[in-house]
């Protein structure tokens, strides 16, 4: 055979099984046996084995190719993937609705309802029909190309398929879809691992987020993953195509040879569309993939145009969530865990079970009285509940399920990580008594709780500060309080077990960084009781540097809007703590910036709101909540969440809740929308 022949066969082998990879992944139809499948890719194999100048760009051999990689390159969005709002509540949904129909008012609104699968949220770039690049969706604006592993994907096309009219071939196609491993894949993924010692994933959307970032592309081809196409992003040539809806679209990626969702439903009234959302969640099991919801699209492409979005989502779609799952397990024993402001919370170790995807073996008691309340026994049946991202809670006892033996939990009277007498205290927002260990200098499991949120992203946001590393320098005696961590050599840490010179040097480089963060990171990170990330920024909103909010009393502090009298001798007291001044002066010595940001943000009083309060409450005919807010601190005004004297303004909109009513009592100005835009432009 002459090399223009071979190229001949390999040219018509590609095609033929292209032809049935598209039968199999995408249609699950598949017309050859798995036998006659793989003969002819061995066929295909041997050719070019022989004739190597006769591999095609988009061969099917070419899927894994290529070597393992030392990182991901970052690829830029055309067009940013936006995510989506979403909510648990159906009155937010019937919200949503209105919101969209009264910006199209008197339109006739078509919706579409789809599966929300559960996975990883990817964009597929082709160019002349070509898959050029594959990337994650990052934080928007700027992912990861991850295309070598996204090739592995067999229900990805390499080339689209001729959707007629030469489309196959259009300049750009950018689609936009969910990367997810089947359930069944996940078990036997996680199966395999078992069985070679390897951890196990916790969940499919975990084990997918894995996958797709080895870099080598050979470990990717083994792990079971898939992909759904939902949406487009940058599109052109398409001026021959009549794609005024994504209906029209999603058909023809259809065509071009896409995964889209099996089943979606189109909607013209709010029955219609309530009734398809309860449709799915009923027929959630069917699907191979992991659904954690609805995804409400308006279908029209020029009436979403109108609507627009914000900077993070679309105003034309959202997502709801199906509320938390519920699974019943055995209650093995209860621990105690200490945090960082002393409070004991009861822990229920469970035998292992799935839910909502996980594999849980630990749930929130809350407190003792929680737990006397639901009259939980150690070997009891217990139903637990996940919902979203919160933390799994036990919610009840199947007490028809006791056969007697069980044991009533003794709550401590002695800290368990420390030995000290606890005492009782107020719980948090009035939740009735807590447990607290006293021992608030000494006792490691605060002082690890402490470092843990001074670490966080939330807080300074320190590299590779986590649970671990800080539990040794705990138990080294290393770091009592955050200025013990500035004093740390490199040869320290390197001394601790399983710590590498790498991951030394980039905690002490995050510490280095972290000197230079906005103040209110600072004071959030101190743990100061009822002090969370809100209530320091506003402290950083009103005082110039650290020292003033040190130095002022509960009464000045008070007098801040937003701060109650709790917060308030909560923070005079902790600055009022020996030990806590020396540790803020070593801080000081150490370089860390006390002066405030926000402060200097807001200095300018000439601003048109200066000074003014407002509280939001129900839906406003245009802006969204955090639109409405964003302008508010533009013009120098705050936003607040509760209704008190110190109010200015009340912006209300449709359905408002009893803020209103409190506000009317307390006779604060009520403002329409009309009339707070007309307020902003004087
Ligand atoms: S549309 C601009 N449709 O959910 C609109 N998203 O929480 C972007 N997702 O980042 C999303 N199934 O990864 C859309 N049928 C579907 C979806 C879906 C899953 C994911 C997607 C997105 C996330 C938002």
């Amino acid at each position: 055979m002459d090399l223009s022949e071979a190229m001949r066969r390999v040219a018509d082998l590609s095609r033929t099984i292209r032809h049935h990879d598209y039968a199999y992944y995408v249609l699950a139809q598949p017309e050859l046996s798995d036998r006659d499948y793989d003969l002819l890719y061995r066929k295909l194999l041997d050719l070019e084995k022989a004739f190597p100048a006769s591999v095609l760009r988009d061969s099917p051999s070419q899927r894994v190719g290529g070597q393992p990689q030392d990182g991901f390159e970052s690829f830029r969005h055309s067009v940013p993937m936006l995510s989506l709002d979403n909510t648990y509540s159906i009155e937010e949904v019937r919200g949503f609705l209105d919101r969209v129909q009264r910006l199209l008012p008197k339109q006739e609104l078509i919706w579409v309802v789809e599966p929300k699968a559960d996975g990883v949220a990817v964009s597929l770039r082709f160019e002349n029909g070509e898959f050029k690049v594959g990337a994650t969706r990052g934080d928007g604006t700027v992912g990861d190309n991850i295309t070598a592993n996204l090739k592995t994907i067999k229900s990805i096309p390499l080339v689209l398929r001729d959707a007629g009219a030469g489309m196959g071939r259009i300049p750009v196609c950018e689609v936009r879809g969910e990367v997810y491993l089947s359930r069944s894949g996940f078990l036997q993924m996680n199966e395999e691992r078992r069985k070679a010692g390897e951890a196990e994933f916790a969940n499919p959307r975990n084990a997918c987020t894995g996958s797709l970032k080895q870099l080598d592309p050979r470990i990717a081809a083994k792990r079971p993953m898939d992909i759904v196409i939902y949406g487009i992003g940058e599109i052109s040539g398409l001026e021959e195509a009549d794609l005024h809806s994504h209906s029209t679209v999603m058909a023809l990626l259809n065509s071009l040879g896409f995964r889209t969702p099996n089943r979606t439903w189109t909607c013209h009234t709010e029955s219609d569309l309530l009734e398809a959302i309860k449709d799915l969640e009923r027929n959630r099991e069917g699907f191979e993939y992991e659904i954690d919801g609805a995804v409400i699209k308006l279908d029209s492409l020029m009436q979403r145009e109108i609507v627009g979005h914000t900077a993070k989502a679309p105003r034309w779609a959202m997502a709801f969530k199906y509320a938390a799952e519920r699974a019943i397990t055995i209650l093995k024993g209860i621990t105690i865990q200490v945090g960082r402001t002393g409070a004991l919370t009861p822990v229920a170790e469970l035998e292992p079970t799935l839910l909502a995807g996980s594999t849980i073996s630990r749930a929130t008691l809350h407190n003792e009285e929680d737990l006397n309340r639901k009259g939980v026994r150690i070997g009891d049946h217990v139903v637990i509940e996940k919902a979203g991202e919160v933390i799994p809670a036990v919610v009840s006892v199947v007490k028809d399920r006791r056969r007697g033996d069980e044991r009533v939990f003794q709550f401590p009277g002695e800290c368990p990580a420390c030995g000290t007498e606890v005492v009782q205290a107020p719980g948090k927002s009035g939740g009735g008594v807590i447990w607290r260990c006293p021992n608030r200098h000494d006792c490691p499991a605060q002082i690890r709780g402490r470092l843990e949120l001074w670490c966080s992203r939330r807080s300074m946001d320190i590299e590779s500060g986590g649970t671990v590393l800080i539990r040794q320098l705990v138990d080294a005696g290393l770091a009592k309080d955050s200025a013990d961590l500035y004093d740390l050599q490199s040869d320290q840490i390197v001394s601790l077990e399983r710590m590498g010179e790498k991951s030394a040097r980039n905690f002490l480089e995050g510490l280095q960084s972290s000197k230079k963060q906005d103040l209110w990171r600072l004071v959030f990170g101190l743990g100061i009781s009822n002090v969370g990330a809100g209530v320091a920024k506003t402290l950083c909103r009103s005082f110039a540097a650290l020292d003033e909010i040190a130095a002022a009393d509960a009464g000045q502090l008070a007098a801040i809007h937003e701060i109650g009298d709790v917060i308030a001798s909560s923070i005079s007291e902790w600055f009022g703590d020996e030990a806590n001044q020396r540790m803020i002066e070593r801080l000081r010595e150490q370089g860390l910036k006390f002066k405030s940001e926000l402060y200097e943000d807001s200095e300018d009083s000439d601003k048109p709101l200066t000074g003014k309060t407002f509280v939001l409450t129900g839906t406003l005919p245009q802006l969204k909540r955090n639109e409405a807010t964003a302008r508010i601190e533009a013009a120098g005004g705050k936003v607040s969440g509760s209704v008190s004297k110190k109010t200015s303004y009340i912006l209300a909109g449709a359905d408002p809740g009893s803020k209103l009513e409190k506000a009317r009592k307390l006779e604060v100005t009520i403002l329409d929308e009309a009339s707070f835009l007309q307020l902003l432009e004087q």
